[in-house]
Order: structure tokens, then C-alpha cells, then sequence
């Protein structure tokens, strides 16, 4: 089965043909960082028209690298949740429109579902039941996937992302939106003992995260030394925030390994290109005699290979929708409305 996926939940519109959830037949992303690194952040409003201007230009290349005609395509797949809800619109509005045109399937997909699935392309024989990591510039999650399409969520952070927190970080040593991949480039030459950051714990419940303290005194760490007139060991500070950041991490995911008994760990998400964090989930791995599937770079941040993947066995499970299908901000992973 091939199915044409369309991904617009923030930055970056992409298209892709995907067959039977592990196979990318063709994958095309347009970034629009460029654009919103002028505003240091992203602006909602020019993301959804950006993606208006993209959209139709790139199922036509994504279908024509393919060698596929429209009509080819078995069912279409977008994201509908969460996201930004101008940018979401555009890519549900061109689905539905594709798939009433072409009398196929429309089928929804949660993002975050989407991020876990870049490991069904990435490796073939990875199957539920398993562990997933799943950090994200919106979301920091330690989730169950006990099926392709059943997720029980063990642990989240209480406050901000930890993309969202590397992003800000960067913003404060001067380093351009998005700043995750700048900050882990500045941090391969930094001492990450350096700097003293907090592990935040919290109450109730060992697997949430907390990363909103540990922002704040990256901040303060800047502006306190910007107010003496002191310089900054930027590289230091970026790796002993990545340090803080994989402390964070890494240890509950390995709770969560022994808790529910699982012997496979995979990780979703922008964040899991980090290469601190890539160390130390594989040292971790191997201290726990754990199989350890990490995503190649290509398939860590947002494309529509991993909506297509995940799309597959949405629709082996009956998760299709209607032309009334609706895009939502904010959805759980683990309990979807609105799309059946
Ligand atoms: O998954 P993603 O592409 O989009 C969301 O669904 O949010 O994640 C984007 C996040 C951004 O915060 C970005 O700074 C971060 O992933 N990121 C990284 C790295 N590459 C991207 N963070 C740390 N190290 C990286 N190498
Ligand atoms: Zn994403």
C-alpha cells in the first residue's frame, strides 16, 4: 500500500510517498528556517503561508520522484495534531481535497505517533512492544508503545521541551533559531563540568522532567557574567547544558527500561540528533544490555516519511476520517479525538 503524506505542523513542509509503513519511496522537505531566523523564532502566520506556497509544488515532486501519478496513490496521510493550528490547516485542507478528488482513504495522523514511526523506516525488524524516548522541540516524553498505535505515556517534562529549552538557551549565547544543532556543534569543544546547572526533580511520579529551572540558570549564568563584564565559555556553557539536559534524560529512561521490563529502546524526535545525548544513551544501552534503535539525523527532525510510516497501520487499525476532519493544537498521544 503507498501513501502520499503530508506534513505542515510548523516549520517545514514535506511530502512523501511511503509503502507499506517501512518503506520511503520518495521524501522531500522544504525548510522554512531561513525565514523565521529572522524573527528568532518561529511566526505563525508566515508559517501557514509559506506552506500554502510549498505545498502543491512539493506532492508534485515528491509523486514525480516516485515515478507515481496521482491516481497511483492508495490513500493520503497528513498530520492533524498537535501543532501550530494555522499550519496544521493548510496540510488537512490539501488531503482532504486530494483524497476527495482521488475517492481515496484520508487518513489522520498524530505527530508525535509520526516521530516513534521514523524507527519503523529505519529499522525494518523493529516491532512494538518497546521503550520510546521521545524529545521533540513541543514535547519531552518517555511513552510505552505497547502497539503501532497503542501508547501509554510513563513520564513527560511538567514545564518546557527540552528542545524548546535548547532553543532558548541558544537564543541567550547568541546562536540562531533553531538552536539545537547550533548548540550541539558549540558544545563538542566545551568543558561539561564547567559550569554547575541544576537536575531538577519533581514530585509524584520519578519519570517527569522539569527544564524550565535549568533554562533559567543558563540565562542567569549569561546575564550575571554580561553585568561584571565577564566573557562566557560558550562551548563550555552549551555542554554542560547538554550534560544537564542528558542527565535529565537518560537516567529515567533507564527507570522506565527496568519498570516495564523492556529490553528495546527507540528514540523520536529533533532532540534525538544530539550527540551527547546519543553517547549516553548508548553507554546506557550497553550497561543495561538493552538494544538501542536511534534514528539517522534525516529521520530526527519533522518529514513526512514518518507520517506516511505511521499512517499505514493507522489505517490497518480503522483510524480514517472524513471530509469533516479537523486539525487540533494540542491532542495526547495516547488518547486521539476527532478523527473517526
Ligand atoms: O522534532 P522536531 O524537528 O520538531 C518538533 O516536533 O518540535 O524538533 C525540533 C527541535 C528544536 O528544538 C531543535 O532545536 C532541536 O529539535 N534539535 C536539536 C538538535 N537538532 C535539532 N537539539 C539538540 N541537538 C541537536 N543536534
Ligand atoms: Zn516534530
Amino acid at each position: 500500500m503507498r501513501i502520499l503524506a503530508i506534513e505542515t505542523s510548523c516549520d517545514e513542509t514535506a511530502v512523501a510517498v511511503v509503502e507499506d509503513g517501512r518503506q520511503v519511496i520518495s521524501s522531500v522537505v522544504r525548510s522554512q528556517i531561513e525565514t523565521h531566523a529572522l524573527y528568532g523564532g518561529v511566526v505563525p502566520e508566515i508559517a501557514s503561508r509559506q506552506h500554502i506556497e510549498s505545498i502543491t509544488i512539493l506532492a508534485e515532486e515528491a509523486l514525480s520522484k516516485a515515478n507515481m501519478k496521482k491516481q497511483d496513490v492508495d490513500a493520503i496521510a497528513v498530520t492533524y495534531a498537535p501543532g501550530l493550528i494555522g499550519a496544521l490547516l493548510v496540510g488537512v485542507g490539501f488531503a482532504k481535497a486530494v483524497a476527495i478528488g482521488l475517492d481515496k482513504p484520508l487518513i489522520p495522523v498524530h505527530h508525535i505517533r509520526g516521530h516513534i514511526a521514523a524507527n519503523y523506516i529505519a529499522f525494518p525488524d523493529l516491532k512494538p512492544p518497546f521503550l520510546c524516548l521521545v524529545v521533540s522541540g513541543g514535547h519531552t516524553l518517555i511513552v510505552d508503545v505497547k502497539g503501532y498505535t497503542e501508547f501509554e505515556i510513563l513520564g513527560s517534562t511538567r514545564d518546557d521541551a527540552a528542545g524548546e529549552a535548547f532553543d532558548k538557551c541558544a537564543r541567550v549565547l547568541g546562536l540562531p533559531y533553531p538552536g539545537g544543532a547550533a548548540m550541539d556543534k558549540l558544545a563538542s569543544g566545551g568543558d561539561t563540568t564547567k559550569y554547575k546547572l541544576p537536575r531538577a526533580k519533581v514530585a509524584d511520579n520519578e519519570l517527569d522532567m522539569s527544564f524550565s529551572g535549568l533554562k533559567t540558570a543558563v540565562i542567569n549564568t549569561v546575564h550575571n557574567a554580561e553585568q561584571k563584564g565577564e566573557t562566557i565559555d560558550g562551548a563550555s556553557l552549551a555542554a554542560s547544558f547538554s550534560a544537564a539536559v542528558a542527565d535529565t534524560l537518560v537516567p529515567r529512561t533507564a527507570t522506565a527500561l527496568e519498570k516495564t521490563g523492556y529490553k528495546k529502546l527507540a528514540v523520536a524526535g529533533g532532540v534525538a540528533a544530539n550527540g551527547f545525548l546519543r553517547r549516553e544513551l548508548e553507554t546506557m544501552a550497553e550497561k543495561l544490555a538493552c538494544e538501542l534503535y536511534l534514528p539517522p539525523l534525516s529521520l530526527c527532525g519533522d518529514n513526512a516519511a514518518m507520517i506516511g510510516a505511521q499512517a499505514y497501520f493507522e489505517y490497518l487499525d480503522g483510524n480514517c476520517a472524513g471530509a469533516d476532519l479537523n486539525a487540533y493544537a494540542t491532542m495526547p498521544i495516547d488518547k486521539l479525538f476527532g478523527n473517526k
